[in-house]
């Protein structure tokens, strides 16, 4: 089996409980914990941001990935790398220099990577792909959980793993949204090697049961 990822989104955790909530997912399994940040600006929601990182960094060892829905990014990425992020990726239309925060995202120690939107164009990606530790494909349109996958992103998947393949480097490949125990096994084949989940994760009572069962899918690829 490849070196597959899980990376619970705390989207659909109980913001109420979210020490114990993001201590019981690693115990559970998870592999990185999926931070959503969004701004009300770039994404009709609003979430989290670096107090909460903080809040929940000395609760888990394993990384924090930070996927800002804001806009701009800049002013707020030093802020999420001294809050504990350990990744830390954005939309590249939210940014006017992509080039910069990538290597903003890196100076500040968290590894960097940009976000496509089910309708982003990859054409991002042509300069920058020495400055890249992750991709993140959308597999719905940002701003919710618990939305449907959108079925045409296992091409795109496909595209960008052809892309990392050849440019030879050690890219992760990430996808978000609608993923469930009964289409992790898809992506995965299309290409993915990182996988988020919300309300398939944090909306069912064991969370270690819907690991296992993704781990069990991930198994057959
Ligand atoms: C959506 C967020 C996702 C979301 C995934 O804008 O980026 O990370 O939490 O939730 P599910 O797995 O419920 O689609
Ligand atoms: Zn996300």
């Amino acid at each position: 089996m490849a070196n597959y990822r899980i990376a619970p989104s705390i989207l659909s955790a109980d913001f109420a409980r979210l020490g114990e909530e993001v201590r019981n997912v690693v115990t559970a399994g998870a592999d990185i914990i999926h931070f959503d940040v969004m701004d009300n600006h770039y994404v009709p929601n609003l979430t989290i941001g670096p107090l909460v990182c903080e809040a929940i960094r000395p609760h888990v060892q394993v990384p924090i990935d930070v996927h800002l829905m804001v806009k701009p990014v800049d002013r707020i990425v030093p802020d999420f790398a001294k809050a504990g992020a350990n990744i830390i990726t954005f939309h590249p239309e939210a940014s006017d220099h992509v080039d910069r925060t990538l290597q903003l995202i890196r100076d500040n120690g968290c590894k960097a990577g940009l976000v496509f939107n089910p309708a982003t164009p990859l054409h991002y990606l042509e300069h920058v792909m020495d400055k890249l530790d992750i991709i993140l494909l959308m597999s719905v349109n940002p701003g919710f959980g618990g939305q449907s996958f959108i079925p045409h992103t296992l091409k795109k998947i496909a595209s960008v793993r052809k892309l990392i393949d050849e440019s030879g480097r050690d890219i992760m490949l990430e996808v978000d949204g609608g993923i469930k125990v009964d289409n992790i096994a898809e992506a995965a084949r299309a290409g993915a090697d990182t996988f988020v989940a919300g309300s398939a994760i944090f909306g069912k009572p064991d969370y270690k049961a819907v690991i296992d069962a993704m781990r069990s899918e991930l198994v057959k690829v």
